[in-house]
Formats: structure tokens, C-alpha cells, sequence
């Protein structure tokens, strides 16, 4: 779906979140339903790590927790997460990315999304196999001008070294995509975030897609979930 026209059959703000351990896609597949959709892809790893390159005061207590492969403070993510929802640009609809990872975070994007008169569109849950993880986040590189992702062996640039999106030349891999950090993520993910799953099981708003198809193929599903939650 990358590259196709905006969707504009989007009648209500959308509220997605996007759930799954390390490597199961998410910011793959954000930034394809941003495309297609209009909507905005907030990732709070990507705001923490802007937070640790700006060496912000939440920059400095995140960036050794990030590097160990643990789960930064409730307190930290959910102030940097609701200073970016306040953004206008966020009125058509949110892509959450790798947020919430915890109860206490899920309760209070509630309070947040009530506040607002808005509500949990979708929780989808990416289903993979944490050994193939490893793999998967060890090959992740991205583009350093616009930040597509890319993979050494499963999404490679169709031009070698140049940038499909915006045909820039240099690219950046992430501190923690190591394997042994990896390993603390997947056990970090399974302790505090996978309990998500029931909670939004709970609410009725739990859906699920087989994250170990092709990216093209999981994107043409999650873009029919979209289509339904927000008719
Ligand atoms: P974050 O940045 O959120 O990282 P993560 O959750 O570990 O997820 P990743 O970005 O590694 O994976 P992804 O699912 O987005 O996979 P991707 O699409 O890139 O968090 C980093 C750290 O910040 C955390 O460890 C924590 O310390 C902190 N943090 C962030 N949010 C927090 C929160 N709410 N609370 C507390 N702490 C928080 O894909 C991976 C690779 O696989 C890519 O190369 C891609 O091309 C490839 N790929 C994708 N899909 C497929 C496919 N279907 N088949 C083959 N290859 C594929």
C-alpha cells in the first residue's frame, strides 16, 4: 500500500493502537497506515530517542534504560505522549505505536481519550514468534533523512544505498538493536505489556493480525480493520 493515494473515507477520528513485542512491525506498519490514511503515527520509542539525542531532562533519566532494554517510567512516557496528542495535527486520527506497554499507561490513555470525547478505535495485536525477533530487529536500519525503515535481508532499498522514500544516501542503525538487548526487550514486552492483550479483550476492542506474513500482505489487512473501525 506504501505510496497509494490518501484514503478519505475516514468519517470519525481514529484511535489505533498498535500492539506487539520488538520486531513485530509496528513502526512498519504505522507508517503505512499514516500514508494511507492521514493519520499520525505516534511512536513513543521515537519520541524518547528525540528526547535523548535533545538531552532533555526525560532525555538523560531514559536513555540508560532504553539501552538496557527496559521499560522507561510511566511518569516520563506519559508526559512526552500527551504534549505530542495535544499537536493539532493529531485531530484526524493516532496510530499508537509501542504505547501503552503498561497498565497504568493503558488506564491512563483512557482518562486521556475521555477527556477528549474520544475512544479506542482498535487495539490490534501483531502476532509473531519471538525467535524470529532476533533476526528481524539485528537487520532494522532506517533512513537518516526521513527515517524508513529498512532490513538487511527482508527490505532492502530497490537502489542500494539510496533511500526509496527520499533518495537520501545515509542511513542509522539503533543502539539497542543488539541481540542481547533484544533478549531484555521480548522479556520486558511479555511481563508488562502482553497483559494489554485482555485488557482490551475486555473492552471489546481487541483485534488480531498474523505478523509473520509479508509486510505488504499484513498491511492490506490492518488497512481493512481501519476501514471498518472508522466507517
Ligand atoms: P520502541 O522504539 O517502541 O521499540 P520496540 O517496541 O522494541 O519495537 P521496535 O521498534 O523494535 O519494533 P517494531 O515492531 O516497530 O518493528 P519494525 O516495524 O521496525 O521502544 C524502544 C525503547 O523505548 C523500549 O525498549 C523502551 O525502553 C522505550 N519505550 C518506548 N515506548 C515506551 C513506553 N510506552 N513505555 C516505556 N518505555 C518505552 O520492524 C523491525 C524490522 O523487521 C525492520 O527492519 C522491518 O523492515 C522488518 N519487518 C517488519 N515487518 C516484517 C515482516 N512482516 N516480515 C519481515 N520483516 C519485517
Amino acid at each position: 500500500m506504501t505510496g497509494a493515494a490518501m484514503n478519505d473515507t475516514l468519517t470519525k477520528a481514529a484511535v489505533l493502537i498498535l500492539l506487539g513485542p520488538p520486531g513485530a512491525g509496528k513502526g512498519t506498519q504505522a507508517r503505512m497506515l499514516e500514508e494511507t490514511f492521514g493519520l499520525v503515527q505516534l511512536s513513543t520509542g521515537d519520541l524518547l530517542r528525540a528526547a535523548v539525542a535533545a538531552g532533555t531532562e526525560a532525555g538523560l533519566a531514559a536513555k540508560s534504560v532504553m539501552e538496557a532494554g527496559g521499560l522507561v517510567s510511566d511518569e516520563i512516557v506519559l508526559a512526552i505522549l500527551k504534549d505530542r496528542m495535544a499537536e493539532p495535527d493529531t485531530a484526524r486520527g493516532v496510530i499508537l505505536d509501542g504505547f501503552p506497554r503498561t497498565p497504568g499507561q493503558a488506564e491512563a490513555l483512557d482518562a486521556l481519550l475521555a477527556e477528549q470525547g474520544l475512544a479506542i478505535s482498535a487495539a490490534i495485536s501483531m502476532e509473531v514468534d519471538d525467535a524470529a525477533m532476533v533476526a528481524r530487529v539485528s537487520g532494522r536500519y532506517t533512513c537518516a533523512q526521513c527515517g524508513e525503515g529498512y532490513h538487511d535481508s527482508f527490505k532492502q532499498p530497490a537502489v542500494a544505498g539510496c533511500c526509496d522514500k527520499c533518495g537520501g544516501t545515509a542511513f542509522k542503525r539503533r543502539a539497542d538493536d543488539n541481540a542481547e538487548t533484544v533478549g531484555a526487550r521480548l522479556t520486558a514486552y511479555h511481563a508488562s505489556t502482553a497483559p494489554l492483550i485482555a485488557y482490551y479483550e475486555t473492552r471489546g476492542v481487541l483485534r488480531t493480525v498474523d505478523g509473520m506474513g509479508a509486510i505488504d500482505a499484513i498491511a492490506a489487512e490492518l488497512g481493512a480493520i481501519v476501514g471498518q473501525v472508522t466507517a
